[in-house]
């Protein structure tokens, strides 16, 4: 379960702090019933028969393929990226190259030469199927498929997760008869990673799937009836940035959740940056954020709050070595686990920029494992969509992504978008 601590109640009087609260309590039951809420109910309520075909997909990629190469953007990518590298990366045999997050020639030439002659397998995940970064990435790589194996054996290394009914990609699973997994209709792309749009590729990446849904299973059952403490997490962002206090920043002391701090910031931007409201989501990772942000942090505009993702029960084995010379004069550390001294460094983090006048919240797991990360996947949704409810903004929607598209397809000369 995710724990979650804050003192800064203290900007609130007991009172004033649980009414707060209690008001965002209340979102939970609308966000539940809400036509975008399928997410709230999925730890207990998923396809099982798709669940298993999910697992089934994942060892044939195993048994068949170096590389699975995912394709997708923003919710279609960041979830399962995020997972994998938080519970340090892949496995088994396979291992996953990403693309179609961006229209840079470079990375899809990377990507080609990083497969070279190894055998591949491709996920192109796209709710709505049209999204055009996608779409030109599985182009490419459905032809290299076609190429290196043949129209036949090409189309069984295909797999799509896309919408069950609609949609460009739907359109070609039915023409060439591709194996396809369904993005819900009820959940959005940022609430979708523990749909088959992240679990394919983090089944094949080795990683215990059932035990990351146990996790988020468990969570739901702490926050479903009143929110629990995301429901605390949500209130005292809003109360955050009422003060003044208009940027989060996420931190962290494991690199590897680098892309955990960048699904939390699609999911917390794209959910809340709306209507001239919302905080804006930044991310650190330190120690190495403390050598280079950590100054503006400590030092500079005080308009920033934090809030730090801890693991609570770690000790990594790897302790500092003795010397029979002090010429490092690290004695002090000597036998010291290395969890332990981060504990250390992450208190003395926090105190110090309490102290710069950062407020900071504690977001808590307990260890790092499936279980957790389902949990923490979990806690952060719920939180959102209670805290973007709470600013009045709809959680679910994401108007401002298309103003980029229609000027990119009339500057493109895409059929319908001319001046
Ligand atoms: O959260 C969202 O809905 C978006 O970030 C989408 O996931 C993203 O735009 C990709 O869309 P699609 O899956 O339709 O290609």
């Amino acid at each position: 379960m995710i724990d979650f601590k804050c003192e800064y109640g203290k900007f609130l009087s007991p009172d004033e702090l649980e009414a707060r609260v209690s008001g965002v309590r209340d979102f939970v039951a609308r966000v539940q019933q809400d036509e975008f809420g399928g997410w709230v109910d999925l730890p207990i309520n998923y396809d099982r028969d798709e669940f298993g075909r999910i697992k089934a997909a994942a060892e044939q990629i195993n048994s068949d393929s170096d590389y699975l190469v995912c394709i997708g953007i923003g919710g279609s990518y960041l979830g399962h990226r995020a997972v994998i590298e938080a519970l340090g990366g892949e496995r088994g045999r396979t291992k996953i190259i990403y693309v179609g997050n961006s229209f840079s020639a470079r990375e899809l030439q990377r990507a080609i030469k990083q497969i070279g002659e190894a055998d591949f397998s491709v996920n192109v995940i796209s709710k709505s199927g049209t999204t055009t970064e996608p779409a030109i990435a599985f182009r490419i790589f459905r032809d290299l498929l076609i190429k290196k194996y043949g129209e036949q054996d090409a189309i069984r290394r295909i797999y799509v997760t896309t919408d069950a009914n609609k949609g460009a990609l739907h359109d070609e699973v039915a023409a060439k008869g591709y194996e396809a997994f369904v993005v819900p209709d009820n959940i959005g792309g940022r609430y979708s990673v523990l749909t088959a749009v992240g679990l394919l590729a983090i089944a094949a990446a080795g990683i215990d799937i059932d035990r990351l849904m146990d996790g988020a299973e468990e969570e739901r059952a702490a926050l479903i009836s009143d929110g629990g403490k995301a429901a605390e997490y949500a209130a005292l962002r809003n109360v955050m940035l009422e003060k003044g206090y208009n940027i989060e920043i996420l931190a962290n002391f494991e690199p590897g959740f680098m892309m955990l701090n960048e699904w939390w910031k699609q999911l917390f931007g794209e959910s809340e940056g709306k209507e001239g409201k919302g905080i804006f989501p930044a991310s650190v990772v330190y120690s190495t954020d403390l050598h280079s942000l950590g100054q503006y942090i400590q030092d500079g505009r005080r308009e920033l709050f934090e809030t730090f993702v801890e693991i609570e029960n770690e000790n990594s084995g790897v302790v500092v070595p003795a010397a029979s010379e002090n010429l490092d004069g690290l004695g002090y550390l000597e036998g010291r686990d290395l969890d332990d001294i981060c504990k250390k460094v992450a208190q003395a983090t926090r105190e110090a920029h309490t102290l710069g006048g950062v407020p900071v919240m504690r977001v808590i797991m307990s260890n790092l494992d499936e279980r957790s990360v389902g949990a923490l996947l979990y806690f952060f949704e719920m939180a959102c969509a209670l805290s973007a409810l709470t600013l009045g903004v709809n959680p679910f929607n994401q108007p401002g992504v298309e103003a980029y598209k229609t000027r990119m397809f009339e500057l493109l000369g895409k059929p319908g978008y001319e001046k």
